[in-house]
């Protein structure tokens, strides 16, 4: 494929990441004042609406980025597992948002324990996406 355009292509695939992480931390700090207002004995029940209607969208950005990541390496060099580190560091991110979603349909009032690890889950993921600009920044620039 044409040089200039894969060039392009890797500033468009880190802008859009940059984006989804920026989001993420809107929609991760949702969830966090859910978790504070229920150990509190309250409900943010408005906060708890927007985290779970964003959740599915936020999901598919992640899992987009992902493939889009994929697809990039493939029309550039031909084959995936380049840069290994950053290619396993975004599966992971994948994988655990999904593990997220699952258990937040499994998520109940009653059984608290399923969103503790939903939390540290969440937790991880925002970490893990961290280091992942890093790592995304140091291979573009
Ligand atoms: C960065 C990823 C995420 C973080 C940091 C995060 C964080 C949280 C936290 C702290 C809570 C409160 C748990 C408690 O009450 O102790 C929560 C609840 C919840 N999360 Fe997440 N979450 C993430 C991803 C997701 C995803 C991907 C989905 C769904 C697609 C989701 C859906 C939900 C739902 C439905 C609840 C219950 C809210 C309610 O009480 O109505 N979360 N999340
Ligand atoms: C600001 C954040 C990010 C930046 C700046 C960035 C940058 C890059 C760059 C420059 C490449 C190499 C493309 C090439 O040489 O043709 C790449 C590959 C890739 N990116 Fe990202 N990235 C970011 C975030 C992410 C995220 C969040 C994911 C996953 C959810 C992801 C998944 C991938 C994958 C799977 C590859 C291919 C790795 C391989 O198999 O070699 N990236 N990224």
């Amino acid at each position: 494929m044409d040089q200039q355009a894969v060039a392009l292509l890797r500033y468009v695939h880190g802008a859009f990441n940059l984006t989804v992480f920026v989001v993420l931390i809107i929609f991760a700090r949702w969830g966090f004042r859910v978790r504070r207002s229920r150990l509190a004995g309250s409900r943010d029940s408005a906060a708890a609406r927007k985290h779970r209607s964003a959740g599915v969208l936020l999901l598919g950005l992640v899992w987009m980025g992902y493939l889009a990541g994929n697809m990039l390496i493939l029309l550039d060099k031909g084959k995936i597992w380049e840069y290994p580190v950053h290619g396993l560091a975004g599966l992971g991110l994948a994988g655990f948002m999904t593990l997220n979603y699952v258990l937040s349909r499994k998520m109940t009032m009653e059984v608290t324990s399923i969103r503790d690890v939903h939390q540290r889950v969440g937790r991880a993921v925002l970490v893990l996406f961290s280091a992942q600009v890093l790592l995304g920044l140091g291979i573009l620039l």
